[in-house]
């Protein structure tokens, strides 16, 4: 790839509180994908970077009221459960679970099953402006390389975990690894692929679903090949009252002391959910700088609570945002960001109308628009570590041009009405795919 050079205003929010925008950033990219300037237009140089780059057909001009923002970063998906996005949520987690999930991500034994599905939800997502998504696959080894080939293929960021669940209280014979063995096995095997096929940009996860799923063997497994290989983890964590208490009862802990004990809270890990988390488990999760993907459009239909954002940011909390698919019904992280604002209103104000306005809600728990978009972008990628989620030097180029016009979008834009800050505020709310009008990952146009 030549370097090249992108044009445009451009909104970031590398800071939770505060919308940086750039007018006319010119926007440097090197060889390998990777922001090496970004000037404004008070940049000395910038009328001569232009022409030169015009000289050089190096340069892509957007013009308004089209922008840029960086990529999307969902932290929180089960690939296999793409059939299901819409569906089934009439149930609780447990009995969700049991009889619709687990029967259809069985059926990801049949790899050309896995390999159109898994298409489909890449190229979605993609189209929808998720540059970086966090999978979790199935327990079948083949099906998961598919998933992290479509993910190299189509030029998504991605992190792939092979699902570990080994309990057979918890985990039906026709959806079960064989042994915690079985499943440590196909763990080591996904790690050793991606590291030779990942281009770093599909890595791997381990992924032990949560804690019901798991025997003590297995957790103590993937704690060791966590500190091993020093990759990510993933799992759930005090998601509902029935998967808290179930930990309670069967660990006399709470699932945060239960994981970290097995040496799953680090640095690398990605923990859905932690709606009941204790005060001590916060502290502890901070303390071990590991990470949170709020998913506050499942949380509706499995969690029975809304997760304190606020208090998890001000203790310092790394906190992200993820669609849970199929939990959560939508592949869009904007509609994940305008969920995130109206979940963290409804704690403050509270639910309940026969309860006095004093009494109804949590004080000092909502959060704004500005810091939605913070969470899916920079604060996804400091989840991470990932050098991505903003536009500074150094940065990996992963951007979404965002056209407000778009024919049959879901922006409504009026002249002279929208500041830039309203145009990015109706896309949180309102932006369909017809309103991502390119995605670049890495520096690099991808698929649509
Ligand atoms: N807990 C264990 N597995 C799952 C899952 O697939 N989705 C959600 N939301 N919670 C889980
Ligand atoms: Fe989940």
């Amino acid at each position: 790839m030549k370097p090249h050079l992108v044009r445009a205003t451009c909104m970031h929010a590398p800071d939770r509180h505060e919308l940086g925008i750039i007018e006319d950033a010119l926007i440097l990219i090197d060889e390998q994908g990777v922001i090496s300037r970004v000037l404004d237009r008070e940049a000395p140089d910038y009328e001569r970077v232009v022409a030169q780059a015009r000289d050089n057909d190096a340069l892509t001009e957007i013009q308004p009221p089209s922008f840029l923002i960086p990529g999307l970063v969902d932290l929180h998906v089960h690939a296999p459960q793409w059939p299901q996005l819409g569906k089934a949520l009439h149930l609780p987690l447990e009995d969700w679970l049991q009889q619709e999930t687990f029967p259809l991500e069985s059926r990801y034994s049949d790899v050309a099953f896995a390999r159109s599905t898994y298409h489909s939800l890449v190229s979605t997502l993609l189209a929808n402006g998720t540059t970086t998504a966090v999978y979790f696959a199935t327990i079948h080894d083949e099906s998961t390389r598919v998933l992290a080939d479509t993910c190299i293929g189509l030029g998504q960021r991605a992190l792939v975990g092979r699902v570990a669940m080994d309990h057979a209280e918890q985990c039906p014979d026709f959806y079960r690894d064989e042994s915690a063995d079985v499943a440590l096995r196909g763990t080591e095997d996904l790690i050793a692929y991606l590291a030779a096929e990942g281009q770093g940009r599909v890595l791997p996860a381990i992924t032990p679903r949560f804690i019901p799923s798991c025997t003590d063997e297995l957790l103590e497994g993937l704690g060791q090949l966590a500190a091993q290989h020093g990759c990510h983890v993933q799992t759930h964590c005090s998601e509902s009252d029935w998967e808290h208490t179930h930990v309670l009862t069967r660990m006399g802990c709470s699932d945060t002391e239960a994981l970290h004990g097995f040496g799953l809270v680090s640095r690398h890990s990605v923990l859905a959910h932690a709606n009941f988390l204790a005060d001590s488990d916060m502290d502890l999760i901070v303390r071990q700088g590991a990470g949170v993907a709020h998913c506050p459009l499942s949380n509706i239909y499995f969690s029975d609570a809304v997760f304190p954002l606020r208090r998890a940011l001000e203790k310092g909390m790394r906190v992200g945002l993820g669609t849970d698919i199929s939990g959560g019904p939508s592949a869009s992280l904007f509609d994940t960001c305008k969920h995130t604002v109206h979940s963290a209103r409804m704690l403050e104000l509270g639910v309940d109308p026969g309860l006095p306005a004093s009494s109804r809600g949590v004080t000092d728990s909502r959060v704004d628009f500005v810091e939605a978009f913070h969470l899916a972008t920079a604060g996804g990628a400091d989840v991470l570590d990932l050098p991505v989620g903003s536009f500074s030097a150094g940065r990996c180029f992963d951007a979404l041009h965002i056209d407000p016009d778009a024919d049959d979008g879901g922006i409504l834009r009026f002249d002279g009405l929208d500041s830039q800050a309203d145009l990015l505020q109706k896309t949180l709310y309102g932006a369909t795919r017809r309103n991502v009008a390119a995605v670049w990952v890495n520096g690099k146009p991808v698929a649509r």
